[in-house]
Formats: structure tokens, sequence, C-alpha cells
């Protein structure tokens, strides 16, 4: 190689360096919410973690969610971000195990992961719902696993089905005062449930009572106003539907129909997703985000989110579509 030769060579490797390091790092430096858009992490990966949830802690946000290929359960994924457009991977927060024998084996899955943090014990603890492997959706358990450090890993601990009953779709709430519950898709999904979780966050109670019986799945909650709102879809597997929100003065109800929270085109089909969670930001009264799913089910791992805002007006809840938005929403309420 002469010099001239040699110079071309290097002058095309730092251009070469520079785009993937620039394209890279660009595609992945977020201001705003780009609702149902592919979304980068910090790494330029697609971020895995659908049906999860979000928790604040340390000044930090971290993003649970399951971890999917094309069609299987891989676990259950974190994030880390310190403004909730820009996330960090930290990882598998919960494994599935090796062992063939135990309720969470590879070939199983592990769907809707909620961790809730025990101001008691300070321990991390994951919900989640449990499919046995090679039994399709018949298992219908709930599983629950902890951790001391918030991105774990989290140890399996157990998996049943709540005082007997079979429990699907879920979700995990803690009240204000501290108490924590399971609300839970059971009978086939044509009923939907709650029942007080122990103290420590570990187990459930006998405090096990029926919401209503209207088969319904997805359930996500927030507390607005001393009441509390439940937004639920109806049960097609991953094809989008209706949503409805319903409200309560008491977590065991009784839950009465204020209607389809969602506005605006494709409302009548939660946009084409589902409602995975409602993240109550932290030290902003009245302000919640919505996150629903919106799966494909011919590649799981591609599936999008939709991160929305919940608006209020007087009695009137309800979630507006926005291709594009971001956390000024709440400052100008
Ligand atoms: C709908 C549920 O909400 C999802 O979590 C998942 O279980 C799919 N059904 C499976 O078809």
């Amino acid at each position: 190689m002469n010099i001239k030769m040699k110079c071309l060579f290097f002058c095309l490797l730092f251009l070469f360096a520079m785009t993937c390091f620039y394209g890279h790092a660009q595609t992945a430096k977020y201001n705003q919410f780009h609702v149902g858009e592919i979304w980068l992490d910090i790494n330029g990966d697609t971020i895995n973690a659908h049906g999860g949830n979000i928790v604040y802690y340390n000044k930090t946000y971290y993003w649970f969610g399951e971890k999917r290929n094309a069609h299987q359960s891989l676990g259950v994924n974190v994030y880390s971000s310190k403004d909730l457009y820009n996330w960090k991977p930290e990882g598998l927060a919960l494994a599935h195990s090796d062992d063939t024998t135990s309720d969470i084996a590879w070939g199983g899955i592990m769907e809707r992961p909620k961790v809730i943090f025990n101001r008691k014990t300070k321990k991390f603890v994951m919900w989640f719902h449990v499919e046995v492997r090679g039994k399709g959706y018949g298992a219908a358990k709930v599983g629950v696993a902890v951790s001391d450090r918030i991105t774990g890993p989290y140890k399996f601990v157990r998996s049943f089905r709540p005082n007997g009953n079979m429990s699907r779709d879920m979700t995990v709430y803690v009240d204000d005062d501290g108490s924590a519950y399971e609300i839970y898709s059971s009978r086939e999904n044509y009923d939907m449930r709650i029942v007080k979780l122990t103290d420590d966050y570990l187990n459930v109670t006998a405090k096990d009572s029926l919401l209503f019986s209207a088969h319904r799945e997805a359930p996500a909650i927030f507390k607005y106003n001393k009441k509390y709102y439940l937004i639920t879809s109806a049960c097609t597997g991953w094809a989008s539907n209706k949503a409805i929100m319903r409200v309560a003065d008491n977590l065991y109800g009784e839950w009465k129909i204020v209607g389809n929270p969602m506005r605006g085109k494709d409302s009548n089909i939660t946009f084409g997703g589902q409602s995975a969670f409602i993240f109550p930001l932290p030290k902003k009264k009245n302000s919640f985000i919505y996150v629903g799913d919106k799966w494909n089910p011919r590649n799981l791992e591609d599936s999008r989110y939709h991160f929305l805002p919940i608006e209020f007006s007087g009695d009137d809840v309800h979630i507006d579509w926005y291709d594009t938005w971001n956390l000024d929403v709440f400052n100008k309420k």
C-alpha cells in the first residue's frame, strides 16, 4: 500500500467509525415519547420490556417487562432511566430456571411482571403471571420473586393459584397505607378478582374477593381524587379491542363502568394496543402515564409501547392519542 492508499484507508476507517458512533448515539437520544414507534435503548437496541411496570427508586426510573423473542418468553428485563425517555439496559431481572421441574423452567411463560418495594422488609418483590412449560395457558398461576437490589437478580419464591383461583393477567397495587393487592383475571378470565397480599408482599391472604364477572383482562389501576380507576381489555388474545374503565370508592368495589377512556382515532381498539399499567409520576400530583402494549403476535419482540398522558377535565378522565409528546404536559395543568 502506498502512502495515498494508506491515507484513503484510514480516512474511510475514521468515517466508518464516526458514522457508527454517531448513528448509534443519536438514534438513542430522545427528548419526547414517540408513541407506538420502535424505541431504542441507549445502546441502540430495541427496548424489550412488555406488559410490565415502572418503579421510581433513588431518583431513577426502572422499567420491568417481559423479554421476548418472536414467540417465546425469555424472562423479565429491567432498564433504568433518569428522564423516562432514554433507557439503559440493566439485564435480566428474573431468568427462567434451568431446572426442568420448576414452574418457571425455560419453555414456560412469564407475563405482566410488576415490581413493588416493601418499606418494612426493604425488599423488592416481583409478581408475574406464570404458565408452565408444555401446558399452554393451562396452569394459570401467579409467581413471586424477591431481591435486595432493584435490578435483581430476583430469586423465585413460589407460584400458585391465589386461594385456589386461576390467575392469568394480573397487576399489583400498593395503596397509600402500604397494603398491597393482586388484581387478577380468574375463572378462564370471566372473573376479575382482588386479593390482599401479606405484609411482606410475598404471599396472598384470605381477603380474596370477586370484583366483577365481565370476561376482562389486562388490568391497570390508578387512584385519583380518592377514587380508584381500573382499565381492562376484552379477551381477544393478542388482538386489540375496546378498553373499559371502571371507578370505585373502595378497592373491593362496587366497581361502576365509566366507559372507554380512549379518545380519537382507533380509540375503539385502544389505538391497536392493550393496557399494561399506569405510572403515577413521583412528586407530581395527579400526573399519570398510561402504558399499553402494541402487540405484534407474529414477532412478540417487535411489540411496541403506548406511553400516553392521562387527562382530566372535571370528572372526565380520558386518554387521547398523541404521535409524540413530552412530560411538559404535566406542568401545563
Ligand atoms: C392477552 C393477555 O393480555 C396477554 O398478556 C397474553 O396473555 C395474551 N393474551 C396471550 O394470547
